[in-house]
């Protein structure tokens, strides 16, 4: 064991691949138009714990960097609680949508900044967050440091919390021999720990959101996106271990890995 292990993993997991649109941008433009509008059709809101630990530390005054803002799922809520927001967001198809909906939504303090994280050149802000978006940096201990240097009051990172008994992991395991198939909290704040920053973590108290697919072929398509297989050599194993772990139920076969977040979170220091 290397004194880095945790970010080498890190950095072995992450890659640029996972930045939106990477299959073809203008394919994705009307895809993430839809998405935009979807999030605002009544009804549709899910709870986001995660959001509202942030959103309940912000006062009225204070200004806020929203890094990987995407369509703006936390951009449109921040924005209503602070003074105002930027929007660092790298892909400008996700920028369109990002801005179409702000027009639509009459939100105007909110500006954009068109930079990845670590090309950006931003001012300080009172608050920094990034859900989701430092999948795709490869050092994610220099992602947080910007992060710190960039925000006087609260920094957060929100990431994913893969279960433990996961059907992905097991696979994953088995197939490309590491039970992390790509980065998440447990890799991530494994690498903060290890670059010597201690920051406090809010785990998303209930994981009831199960994936289910509607048949076997689903679920073993899905199995082939998350593990990034191109090939079907290994869908035979993956078929046995769904048949195996997945429980049929009236509406197709459910798994046990949950989609659960925690958020990293600390008062800047100058880490
Ligand atoms: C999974 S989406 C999450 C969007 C939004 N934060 C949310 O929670 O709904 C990740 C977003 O981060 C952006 N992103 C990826 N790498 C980034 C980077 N290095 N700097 C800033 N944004 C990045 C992507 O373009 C994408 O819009």
């Amino acid at each position: 064991m290397t004194r880095r292990e945790w970010s080498e993993r890190w950095r072995a997991l992450a890659s640029v691949d996972l930045m939106a649109g990477s299959e073809g941008e203008s394919r994705m433009v009307d895809r993430w138009a839809a998405l935009a509008r979807k999030l605002d059709e009544p009804g549709d809101q899910r709870a986001d714990p995660v959001l509202d630990f942030v959103l309940e530390r912000l006062t009225p005054d204070m200004t806020v960097l929203d890094i990987g803002a995407g369509v703006g799922r936390w951009t449109v809520p921040l924005a209503a609680r602070a003074r105002s927001v930027t929007a660092v967001e790298p892909v400008e198809g996700m920028r369109v949508a990002l801005t179409a909906r702000l027009a639509r939504l009459g939100v105007a303090n909110v500006a954009t900044v068109s930079d990845g994280w670590m090309e950006a050149d931003v001012a300080p802000h009172d608050v920094a967050v990034a859900a989701y978006s430092m999948y795709t940096s490869l050092d994610i201990v220099a992602f947080a440091r910007k992060m710190d240097a960039a925000a006087t009051r609260f920094c957060g990172m929100a990431m994913r919390v893969p279960a433990a008994n996961g059907v992905i992991g097991e696979l994953a395991g088995h197939i490309l021999g590491d039970w992390h198939d790509s980065p998440n909290f447990v890799v991530g704040y494994n690498a903060l720990l290890e670059a010597g920053m201690t920051p406090n973590v809010f785990v998303e108290p209930v994981a009831a959101r199960h994936w289910t697919d509607p048949s076997l072929d689903d679920a073993v398509a899905r199995a082939r996106r998350h593990l990034r297989l191109t090939g079907n050599e290994h869908d035979t194993y993956i078929r046995a271990t769904l048949e195996r772990r997945l429980e049929p139920t009236a509406e197709g076969y459910r798994w046990p890995d949950w989609m659960r977040a925690a958020l990293v979170w600390w008062e800047p220091t100058g880490i």
